[in-house]
């Protein structure tokens, strides 16, 4: 697990622990510096999910490598990543909702905008709330039907390039509870019922290609030591009874992976 992203779960657990016992002013000192050093993560994009999977005015929860992170789109436009933490009392900005293009927390109902900074503070309406009060927003992209974030304040890494396909179509998210190492092996340990050539442009992502026409594309989700996520998109496969035939390909490729059983259809 990156070293960074683990002293800022360390540093969350404590500011949650601060608020509860009352002292919400230590809190906020362990959220802003749980948001610091979660900054020093590794310079790198790596999936969260799927782009239709995540419907508008909707806030779901995620993980990357331990890290806890609200995953939310407002009615329209990309979907946002940011630290599942509202900066008010710790909430998960996860359990919230979304209204006028703001994400609201569920406990107190402070909404922020889509920058991070609050906008509305509902015990107040008349307070402009201060701009430092800004919840944790990360770098996001959508390419491939992907969800990508760069958790790390550097930044200059760029979204994997993948050439060639332009078509890709969502497939499925799988969770399997292997490590991101197993579940690579067994990616290209598998059976794919056809030639594959393989294919890793960057960490974590995996091309497949399949005769002609077909490929297949796995992005790597570190959700925990032993669980990861894989969000898959394919290209040249149209046919509704296809698809789901793929569908069910990539269950027998999770269930392989957890059963360490090898090579499988
Ligand atoms: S904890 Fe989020 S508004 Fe109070």
């Amino acid at each position: 697990m990156d070293r960074s992203l683990f002293r800022a779960n360390a540093r969350l657990e404590k500011a949650r622990l601060a608020v509860v016992l009352g002292d919400v002013e230590a809190g906020r000192r362990e959220m802003q510096q749980s948001q610091h050093d979660a900054a020093g993560a590794r310079d790198c994009w790596i999936a969260v999910g799927l782009d239709a999977q995540i419907r508008p005015q909707s806030s779901h929860p995620v993980i990357v490598a331990g890290r806890e992170l609200a995953l939310w789109r407002g009615e329209t436009g990309p979907a946002k990543v940011w630290d599942d933490q509202c900066p008010h009392r710790g909430m998960r900005l996860s359990f919230g909702f979304v209204r006028d293009g703001t994400l609201r927390c569920l406990y107190h109902g402070w909404g922020y905008g889509e920058d991070g900074r609050c906008v509305s503070i509902p015990a107040h309406p008349e307070l402009a709330p201060p701009k430092t009060i800004c919840a944790g927003a990360h770098a996001v992209a959508t390419k491939y039907g992907i969800i990508w974030s760069n958790l790390s304040a550097a930044r200059a890494a760029t979204v994997p390039e993948i050439p060639a396909v332009t078509d890709w179509r969502p497939v499925r998210s799988l969770y399997i509870h292997r490590s991101a190492a197993v579940v690579l092996a067994g990616i290209a340990a598998f059976d794919y019922g056809a030639p594959a050539e393989p294919a890793t442009p960057a960490a974590d992502v995996y091309v497949v290609t399949l005769g002609a026409q077909t490929q297949l594309l796995l992005a790597l989700q570190p959700v925990e030591a032993n669980k990861t996520g894989v969000h898959i998109a394919s290209s040249g496969v149209d046919a509704t009874a296809d698809r789901l035939a793929l569908v069910r390909q990539m269950h027998s490729l999770r269930d392989a992976i957890e059963a360490g059983t090898g090579p499988s259809r």
